[in-house]
């Protein structure tokens, strides 16, 4: 089923890119296509960063194991998007105009901290095979997949930062973030919290005396 499914949600992950394509070719990107090709780019690569954050908590709340199937390439499709995102930066806004753009990162707090977001980005699609997984040992890996947390988080401040007064988008997102996050504190934490509260003098002396 997995199999079957899985040509169709990568073919569904590129449904942002082909109708950014048809809006070019037909024209209907507006008087500003470079504003709405980044904007668009910038959307996709955080909404897929909070899609490969969900995959985990999902899984297990509903038990449906399947899903980690689906989180490699929820992750590269985010990194796909921030590639776009980035090439729309250094390409179409700056025409590779390096002095220009080092000024920009060096001004624009919100570009500092969207590069810093990308870059963590490239170790994570750079090791996500499944060799990589081998020679790095599970551990080592899963530790340094966690970079996608400081990533996310760099994408939402990002976007925070460049809004100029409605903020009511970047805060959705900072909230499913934040929730997504929290999910993994709480995961976390549950277990040493309970071994402290069970080994505490207090806990201790009332399970002795029965109460
Ligand atoms: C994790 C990394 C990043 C994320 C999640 C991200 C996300 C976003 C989002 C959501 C938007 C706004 C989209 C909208 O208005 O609907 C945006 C806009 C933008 N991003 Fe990024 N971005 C990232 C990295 C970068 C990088 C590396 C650059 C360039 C070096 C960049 C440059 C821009 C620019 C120039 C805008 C438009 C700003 C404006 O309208 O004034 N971003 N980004």
């Amino acid at each position: 089923m997995v199999r079957w499914f899985k040509p169709f949600v990568f073919l569904a992950c590129l449904i942002p890119l082909a109708r950014l394509g048809w809006k070019a070719y037909a024209g209907l990107l507006g008087a500003n296509p470079i504003e709405v090709i980044t904007h668009s780019t910038g959307d996709w690569l955080l909404i897929f960063l909070l899609v490969t954050l969900a995959v985990t908590p999902l899984r297990k709340l509903t038990g449906q194991l399947w899903l980690i199937r689906y989180r490699r390439m929820f992750g590269l499709f985010a990194f796909f998007y921030g590639v776009l995102h980035f090439l729309t930066y250094i390409w179409l806004d700056k025409f590779f105009d390096l002095h220009e753009m080092l000024a920009d990162i060096a001004k624009r707090r919100f570009i500092t901290v969207g590069l810093a977001g990308f870059v963590l980005l490239i170790p994570l699609a750079l090791t996500s095979t499944k060799g990589w997984i081998r020679r790095l040992g599970g551990r080592r890996w899963q530790n340094l997949h966690r970079l996608i947390y400081l990533s996310a988080i760099a994408g939402v401040i990002h976007y925070y930062w460049l809004v100029k007064a409605d903020v009511r988008k970047p805060l959705q997102y900072a909230f499913v973030l934040a929730l997504l996050l929290g999910y993994r504190l709480w995961v976390w934490a549950w277990p040493k919290l309970r071994l402290r509260e069970k080994s505490s003098p207090l806990a201790t002396r009332e399970e002795a005396s029965g109460s």
